[in-house]
């Protein structure tokens, strides 16, 4: 996608939640490859918390009725989702679930001791719409221990379905991040697939919409066809 492109897409395609976006690195991975990358799939996790929890209130930041937003820096994640051909998916369900900023997930198998955030919503679903766009508004997750010396970079879970492909399920990461280097999910990603997946977020544009301060990041997520 080019900045052009996805000027138009923030601009025309995604009502609600903004209108525009600012930076020029933003260049999706596919397109300076010359091909769509198939996002390469890695563990759920023990923490995802049952696709009969979703529901399509992509603003994960506040909890309906309660005046708080949660804690974080606020970002937001966008992209679309395509085939191998990098033709859009419409109609293409996208799960996202994700610790808070303390790290600690919704869960009641999450043994990590750090509090939760009564103001964050831990997880959320949406459609992607006739040009294959998705958008969620979220806050940047803390990291959290796996095991004895192996602390996860902050990372986002994706489920990603629709009839016809073949289901993935996925975890995106924060570019730059220290921790990155030594995930050992990240790390067992072949190193050709591995950018795919960590993403470059960078200032939101102010005034169309999006929260001050707030950050975008854009991930393209490519499914695979079973036909
Ligand atoms: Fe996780």
């Amino acid at each position: 996608m080019t900045i052009s492109n996805r000027r138009n897409f923030l601009t025309r395609g995604i009502t609600g939640v903004g209108a525009a976006i600012a930076g020029s690195s933003f260049v999706s991975t596919a397109l300076a490859q010359g091909m769509c990358v198939v996002t390469p799939r890695q563990t759920a996790g023990p923490f995802y918390p049952g696709e009969n929890l979703f529901d399509q209130n992509v603003d994960l930041t506040r909890v309906p009725g309660s005046p708080a937003r949660a804690k974080g820096q606020v970002v937001y994640v966008t992209g679309r989702v395509l085939d191998q051909n990098c033709r859009p998916l419409e109609g293409a369900n996208v799960e996202l679930w994700q610790a808070c900023a303390s790290g600690k997930y919704k869960s009641q198998k999450d043994p990590n001791p750090a509090p939760l955030d009564p103001n964050f919503r831990y997880w959320a679903e949406t459609f992607t719409n006739a040009k294959g766009q998705y958008i969620f508004k979220t806050i940047i997750p803390g990291a959290y221990p796996a095991d004895t010396g192996w602390t996860r970079p902050p990372h986002l879970h994706f489920k990603v379905t629709k009839l016809g492909y073949k289901e993935i399920i996925t975890q995106s990461y924060f570019k730059g991040h220290p921790l990155n280097e030594q995930d050992l999910i990240l790390r067992a990603i072949p190193a050709r697939e591995r950018d795919s997946v960590v993403v470059e977020f960078g200032p939101s544009l102010q005034g169309h919409g999006y929260e001050p301060g707030s950050l975008m990041g854009f991930l393209d997520l490519t499914l695979v066809s079973i036909r």
